[in-house]
């Protein structure tokens, strides 16, 4: 297949499923999980990422979330991420399910955006639910404008439920897509990457954007071995 015809494959269809992983985001200098830089390379998830770790010593999980918080107040997003902010505007049905906590697609300008694993820019009060946009300078912890009870990041963390209706909607998106992209993602964490499998199930033409082979290449009809930037560049055009 040359790269007109998947160019002209994504440009014709009418639903279209994206799933993205931390490698969007390393073009705008967010740092991924497991890469030589990876945050998991450098931190230990079960003292950080864990309903344990926060229960034992939340100013410390906090604090971590916080750095996170304030470098990515401090990075914009890149061209991937407005390239797929625009490929929705073309497309009747565009779902895009991210694993990212950056809030990046969301300020590229995409709107029908899900995230599996939530939003480190915002807070959860465990006590009454309430949600809020974090401000810079947040005081540790955040209390709950509603109830004053301390509150968490909203983020889902090791041996959490996902949110049922973001990963229900990619369910769905995955299963009806004409066309699946997957990008930037190492594809280890389920049931994320098991978007990728429906998709292939389906009869979905999957396209993996990643410089590295991952569980879900054997799925892909193509894989563009190169970074989501030039992936991107390359299959609009
Ligand atoms: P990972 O760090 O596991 O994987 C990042 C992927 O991006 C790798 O496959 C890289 O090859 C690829 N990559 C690196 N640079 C890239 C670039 N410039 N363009 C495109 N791809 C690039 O990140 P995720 O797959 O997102 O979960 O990790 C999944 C989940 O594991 C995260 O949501 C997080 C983590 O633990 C939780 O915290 C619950």
């Amino acid at each position: 297949m040359t790269t007109a015809d998947i160019r002209r494959t994504l440009k014709d269809a009418t639903r279209i499923a994206v799933l993205t992983g931390a490698g969007i985001s390393a073009a705008s200098g967010v740092p991924t999980f497991r890469g030589d830089d990876g945050l998991w390379r450098n931190f230990r998830a079960q003292d950080l990422a864990t309903p344990d770790a926060y229960r034992q010593n939340p100013q410390l999980v906090w604090e971590w979330y916080q750095m996170r918080f304030n470098a990515v107040m401090n990075v914009q997003p890149n061209a991937a991420h407005l390239a797929l902010a625009n490929l929705e505007k073309g497309c009747e049905d565009f779902t895009l399910i991210t694993q990212n906590v950056d809030g990046l697609h969301q300020r590229a300008g995409s709107d029908n955006v899900f995230e599996l694993h939530g939003n480190l820019t915002q807070a959860r009060c465990e006590a009454c639910g309430e949600v809020v946009v974090l401000e810079a300078h947040f005081p540790l912890p955040p209390p709950c404008p509603a109830c004053r009870a301390p509150m968490r990041p909203n983020v889902v963390w090791f041996g959490e439920m996902l949110p049922e209706h973001a990963f229900e909607a990619g369910v769905d998106a995955f299963n009806r897509a004409e066309v699946a992209l997957i990008i930037g993602t190492s594809a280890v964490v389920e049931p994320a990457a098991s978007l990728g499998r429906i998709a292939a199930q389906a009869g979905a033409f999957v396209i993996e954007i990643n410089p590295d082979r991952t569980p879900l290449t054997m799925f892909a009809d193509v894989t563009l071995r190169m970074d989501a930037v030039t992936g991107m560049a390359q299959l609009l055009g």
